[in-house]
């Protein structure tokens, strides 16, 4: 380095002080550029000027000695490898607004300004930093120093202002906001116009509140299936008092929704997610869905509208029948386009999606088996597709005939071993009583016997008397 100054050696030609606006923003670097023109200065030196008062910033000494000033020791230098060429820029990292100002650059030893600079730096800033939606905020733009004649523009997104957006302004700087929206979140930058110059800054401002959905959205559900109505809050809240109401379609007001159709409990999610999952989408749940809750004692709320979509056929669908099928939507406005595509598993269980047609209805001229199965009917707008809803095909001719024969033979079979079971029932119980029976015979065998005794007496008495009777008869005659 020594050498190198040696090298350098004599005089300092100087190109004239000019003065130069550098405008950059808070955070970054500034370059103030410093070239002495010749490549042989004795020493170099920054200085800040602040009135009358002249802080150095960074100086190099004739025999390659460097200084730092004790304020940016560690933000401010200017790079060796140029030094060669006669550039001395200073460099100072991650500026502040402290480090605006005059600064000047000069050779020592022939106290000669080789080149004065301001430094000016923008900053976007917001007060309060994170508002809570619907508070006020102030969106202030600062260039320090603050130069004499500027102009000053905003962009919010990278898009200029919208009437809404731009809220009221008391002085050039600074942008109120009556109430934080989320239509207020997001990138603000601010363009500084100077008469030669033009520097800008850009600072994102976000906001406590209900950060999904933005804005009213329209939400699709199939019927049958599950949906969920979105109502996130910004990360790390915890909303209070939240709760869900709906007005059905028709309906006049805002009512509580059925013990059915409760939000998850909170344990399961984190506190800042309110959202609503309903499991089974019915035809009737079509209407305007609102979540509400309170924030730092401020009351916000979100409406969406739950839009059902179903599928339905004109006629019942018959084998080699022709077949038409409706793709319906509570509410269609959003809606550009309908897609029919027809849904097959090959042997692996891979999922293929056929499109078939680019309609609402889907007309099947005759209804065979390479139609059945799984179709969907999806559902476009302006940014894509919105939704599905399938439908399955499940009757087949064969099938449907297999499914009846099998079924009255069942009930045949059915009869036929009631009956059997009755027959041996009759004979199980003819072979009980039987048994019962001889065993009575056995048991009293005597009585039998007395019985049979008395019983023939009384047929030969009987006999006896016939006989009598008989030949009395004959002496009659
Ligand atoms: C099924 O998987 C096997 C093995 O991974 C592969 O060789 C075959 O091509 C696949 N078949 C189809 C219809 O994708
Ligand atoms: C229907 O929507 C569901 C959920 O978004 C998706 O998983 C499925 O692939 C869609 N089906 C078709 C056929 O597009």
């Amino acid at each position: 380095m020594m050498l190198f100054f040696i090298l350098l050696g004599t005089a300092l030609s100087v190109t004239g002080a000019g003065c130069d606006e550098v405008v950059v923003e808070a955070g970054s670097l500034a370059v103030l550029p410093c070239v002495t023109g010749s490549p042989t200065p004795l020493s170099v030196q920054w200085v800040k000027t602040n009135g009358r008062k002249q802080n150095t910033v960074w100086r190099i000494e004739q025999n390659g000695l460097e200084f730092r000033g004790v304020e940016r020791a560690h933000r401010a230098w200017c790079p060796h490898g140029e030094f060669r060429k006669g550039i001395f820029n200073l460099h100072i990292e991650r500026v502040t607004a402290g480090d605006g100002g005059e600064y000047i650059c000069t050779s020592t030893r022939t106290r000669t300004e080789v080149q004065k600079h301001t430094l000016r730096v923008i900053q976007v800033s917001f007060a309060p930093p994170a508002p809570v939606e619907g508070s006020s905020v102030k969106v202030t733009c600062n260039v320090t120093p603050w130069p004499q004649e500027a102009t000053v523009s905003w962009k919010l997104n990278g898009s200029p202002l919208s009437p809404q957006q731009a809220g009221s302004t008391t002085n050039i700087k600074e942008r109120q906001i009556k109430s934080m929206s989320p239509r207020e979140m997001g990138d603000w930058t601010c363009t500084i116009g100077l008469s030669k110059k033009e520097g800008e800054a850009t600072q994102y401002l976000s906001m406590r509140g209900i950060s999904r959905p933005r804005e009213m959205t329209k939400v699709y559900g199939a019927v049958g299936s599950s949906v969920v109505l979105p109502c996130m809050y910004t990360e790390g809240l915890t909303p209070q008092n939240t709760g869900w109401q709906r007005k059905l379609s028709g309906a006049e007001s805002f009512k509580a929704l059925p013990p059915t159709l409760q939000p998850a409990s909170p344990s399961s999610r984190p506190q800042w997610d309110r959202s609503l999952r309903v499991e089974r989408v019915a035809v009737g749940d079509d209407g305007t869905y609102r979540c509400f809750g309170e924030v730092e004692g401020r009351r916000l709320q979100r409406q969406m509208l739950l839009v059902t979509a179903q599928v339905r056929s004109t006629s019942p669908v018959k084998p080699n029948a022709p077949v038409t099928l409706a793709c319906e939507l509570s509410d269609d406005t959003q809606v550009t386009g309908y897609e029919w595509v027809q849904v097959t598993y090959d042997s692996n269980g891979t999922r293929r999606v056929t499109p078939k047609h680019q309609t609402k209805t889907l007309t099947i001229p005759k209804m065979t088996e390479e139609h059945s199965g799984e179709w969907a009917c999806r559902y476009r707008g302006k940014e894509g597709i919105l939704g599905n809803v399938t439908y399955h095909f499940q009757v087949m001719s064969h099938l449907e005939g297999d499914k009846v024969e099998r079924s009255s033979g069942k009930v045949a079979m059915i009869i036929g071993l009631c009956f059997l079971i009755m027959v041996l029932l009759v004979i199980v119980l003819q072979v009980y009583k039987n048994r019962r029976r001889r065993k009575m015979i056995l048991q009293y065998p005597a009585l039998e016997t007395i019985v049979h005794t008395t019983s023939n007496a009384r047929e030969g008495r009987e006999r006896e008397r016939m006989r009598e009777k008989a030949q009395a008869h004959q002496t009659h005659i």
